[in-house]
This record gives C-alpha cells, sequence and structure tokens, in this order.
C-alpha cells in the first residue's frame, strides 16, 4: 500500500513511519511511504536512518503546496494528516501561519482525498485532553 503522512518529520508522523517500515519486514507487507514536512517543528534528524529505504520517499515542503499535494494524493492510497502548527507559543506568535497550515492545509488536503475518494485519517489536538487531572478534578467539584 502506498501511504501518505504530512508531517512524517514529526514526533508521531516519524513513528508511524518507523512502525510502517518496520512492519513491511515482520509481517511481509509492502508499504511504500511517501512523508511531506516543511520541518518548522519536525526534524530531518527524525527520519534520517530512512532516507536510504527504497520504500521511503520525502519531500520537504509544505502542505500548503496544491500542485505537490494533488500529486502525492492521487499517487497514495492513504493518507495520515498529522502536519500541524502545534505549540501555544507557535501559535500565538503566528496566528495567520496556523490559520493557513491547520485550516487551509487541512481543507487541501480533504478536497484532494475527496476528490480522489482516498481515506485519510486526522489526528485531533491534545489540547481536547484539557489541563491537568488535578485542575480537572477542581473544576469538576465547583
Ligand atoms: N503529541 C501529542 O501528544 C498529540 C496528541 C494528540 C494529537 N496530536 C496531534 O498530532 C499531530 C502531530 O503532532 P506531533 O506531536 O507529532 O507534532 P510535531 O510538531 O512533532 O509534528 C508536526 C509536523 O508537521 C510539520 N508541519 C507543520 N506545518 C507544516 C506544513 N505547513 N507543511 C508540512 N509540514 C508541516 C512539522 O514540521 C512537524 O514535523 C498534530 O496534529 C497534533 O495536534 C499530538
Amino acid at each position: 500500500m502506498k501511504i501518505l503522512i504530512t508531517g512524517g518529520a514529526g514526533f508521531i508522523g516519524s513513528n508511524l513511519c518507523d512502525r510502517l517500515i518496520n512492519n513491511n519486514s515482520s509481517s511481509g507487507s509492502n508499504h511504500e511511504i511517501f512523508v511531506i514536512d516543511d520541518l518548522s517543528t519536525g526534524s530531518i534528524e527524525n527520519i534520517e536512518h530512512l532516507k536510504n529505504n527504497k520504500n521511503f520517499h520525502y519531500y520537504i515542503d509544505s502542505i500548503t503546496n496544491k500542485s505537490l499535494m494533488r500529486e502525492l494524493i492521487d499517487k497514495c492510497d492513504v493518507i495520515y494528516h498529522l502536519a500541524a502548527a502545534v505549540g501555544v507559543k507557535l501559535i500565538m506568535e503566528r496566528p495567520v501561519h496556523t490559520i493557513e497550515t491547520n485550516i487551509y492545509g487541512t481543507e487541501l488536503i480533504f478536497q484532494c482525498a475527496a476528490q480522489k475518494g482516498k481515506r485519510t485519517i486526522i489526528a485531533s489536538t491534545s489540547e481536547v485532553y484539557g489541563k491537568t487531572r488535578r485542575f480537572l478534578l477542581q473544576k469538576m467539584m465547583i
């Protein structure tokens, strides 16, 4: 299966790349992984060890690059959409960039994926967990 991982050089994305590539040898499956990442919060070091793997391809670019996203989504069977502007500091300091990445970028991916009928998995945000457990319990007791 051809799998596109946006944000594949990030924390979750790079671990997913490792898992899928390792599955190739352990289960005999033959996944081909395509990563797109602009390295804004991710790191090339996270995928350095995969660069020479024949089943691994990566593009240092933004998910807002419409023509590239169209091409990659067309090529792949499944999309894991993990690219996002994350972190309170970055979001507070770069609100327009955040909107462009998280809203426009995601909309673009869904549009291309819907046109081509490609299944897309998107991550939620850790913000859904709310504040610390202690804070939550305090709130619930009020
Ligand atoms: N880490 C957690 O605990 C957690 C929990 C729940 C959900 N999530 C969600 O999972 C996703 C990935 O989180 P993460 O922890 O791996 O963060 P991360 O910052 O390590 O990964 C995000 C990746 O997206 C890339 N990126 C950002 N903007 C981009 C753009 N315009 N084009 C291409 N690539 C871009 C970054 O360079 C980075 O590699 C996010 O949507 C996050 O909200 C994370």
